[in-house]
């Protein structure tokens, strides 16, 4: 190689270098779950109908939107998925509306985001005993036609006992997959991949990972490289015997931290389920929760922010009423995880039906404006029954509660950006 030719490729790499931490300076991730438990009966199709929005959720700086499991299914909400390839079974449209919707996001500067559902899958057929277990993948060809061999040998409802031993929990309501077979793997690589360059996918939620090890993640992950992940671990928080959550977590966000670095981490992702468990107690006269003994945070956001997706509500805690956040604190909520690390999530309902779509776009926006991203630094300045007050990269400052006499906790270099019920931030004056 002569000296110009090394100029050029080091110039040639200083201006990738360049492009890509002012594009990823210029965006950081926000998630939007475009869809609840019952988006499936919406008349019209879902995906035809969050084209109309696609301008309210550019304007809240969504920059990637969670879509349904896009496949056939037994059941209407696309989480018994059968035929992997058939995305014209759904009842949230066909695969052209998919397509043409994901078409139109980009356009706006959204990914999209694929719920990928491949714990377990429903059969098409009764094999020779009578049992479930014949799967037809929707394709002309062999792929994902799989039999009773592919079903974990512990699932003994359906199994023939020569798949290999479950990694995971099991699910009852279908056959758990057995992941350690090298054809799953490799027809499951390809469909996601397909998803990719035919559907215009561009990211993972991993539905139940739970369900298998996260080793079988980290496979999924770097065979398919999508730009951003996201696994569903839901265990439970510790209760005490008032039926309140205790203080101190760290046994389920160790857990979540833990299942993410197994997985590969990188842009792997877990929901912060510990952030939403302390929070939404919090929010009830309790905001001393908001802080761990170390003076951070004390969900997953607190130990590994730049792997966490916090989080209000979903189509399960909110839709089916598993485990919702207390209706008259969620503004209270989004306040929280908008202005402080983490990767947010906003969940469809809170956007679109509960009034707050407003709200919601000013306190990201502030965000957006000052830089906040998901590696942010949070300085607790108070954290009492009413009151919590966090400033975050030294740049803002966040109020949650109904105390209002603050004292002298508010520099006077700093400015009301945007206020409502019982929260307020402020923004350092330039
Ligand atoms: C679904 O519909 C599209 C568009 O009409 C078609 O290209 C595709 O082959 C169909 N898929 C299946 C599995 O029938």
């Amino acid at each position: 190689m002569n000296r110009v030719a090394v100029a050029t490729f080091s110039q040639r790499v200083f201006f990738v270098v360049c492009f890509l931490s002012s594009s990823l300076a210029a965006a950081p991730t926000l998630l939007f779950q475009g869809f609840n438990w019952d988006s499936c009966n919406k008349e019209g199709g879902l995906y035809n109908s969050l084209v109309d929005s696609i301008d309210d959720l550019a304007a809240a700086g969504i920059t990637h939107i969670w879509l349904p499991p896009p496949s056939q299914s037994a059941a209407p909400q696309g989480y018994l998925p059968g035929r992997l390839y058939d995305l014209n079974a759904s009842k949230y449209g066909n695969e052209d509306e998919l397509k043409s919707l994901i078409k139109s996001l980009n356009n706006k500067g959204i990914k999209a985001v694929a719920d990928i559902v491949i714990n377990h899958r429903t059969a098409e057929k009764q094999d020779g005993r009578g049992i479930w277990c014949i799967f037809e993948g929707g394709t002309s060809d062999d792929r994902l036609d799989w039999g009773p061999s592919f079903i974990c040998k512990d699932d003994i409802k359906y199994s023939d006992g020569n798949g290999n031993p479950d990694t995971g929990d099991d699910f009852e309501g279908a056959p758990d997959i057995d992941h350690l077979n090298p054809r799953v793997q490799k027809e499951l690589s390809d469909w996601m991949n397909w998803l990719k360059t035919e559907i215009g996918f561009d990211g993972w939620r991993f539905d139940m990972v739970k369900g298998y090890a996260p080793s079988i993640t980290k496979i999924y992950m770097s065979n398919t490289s999508p730009d951003f992940a996201v696994g569903e671990l839901w265990t439970s928080l510790a209760y005490g015997q008032d039926g309140k959550p205790d203080y101190n977590q760290d046994n389920h966000r160790n857990e979540l931290m833990k299942w993410v670095q197994e997985g590969g981490g990188g842009v792997l992702t877990a929901f912060d389920f510990t952030t939403k468990g302390i929070l939404q107690a919090a929010v009830e006269g309790e905001l001393w929760r908001l802080i761990d003994p170390n003076g951070k945070p004390p969900g997953l956001i607190g130990i590994l922010p730049g792997n966490a997706v916090t989080f209000i509500d979903n189509h399960d805690t909110f839709s089916q009423n598993l485990w919702p956040f207390p209706s008259d604190k969620v503004m209270l909520g989004y306040v929280y995880i908008l202005t402080h690390p983490g990767i947010p999530s906003i969940f469809y309902d809170h956007f679109f039906n509960w009034g707050l779509k407003d709200q919601i776009i000013k306190v990201s926006a502030v965000r957006a404006r000052n830089g906040i991203s998901a590696t942010s630094q949070v300085k607790i300045l108070a954290y009492e029954a009413d009151l919590y007050v966090a400033e975050i990269d030294e740049k803002i400052i966040v109020k949650i509660g109904p105390k209002d006499d603050l004292g002298n906790l508010i520099p006077q270099n700093f400015q009301v950006a945007t206020s409502g019920l019982n929260y307020c931030v402020w923004v350092k004056a330039s």
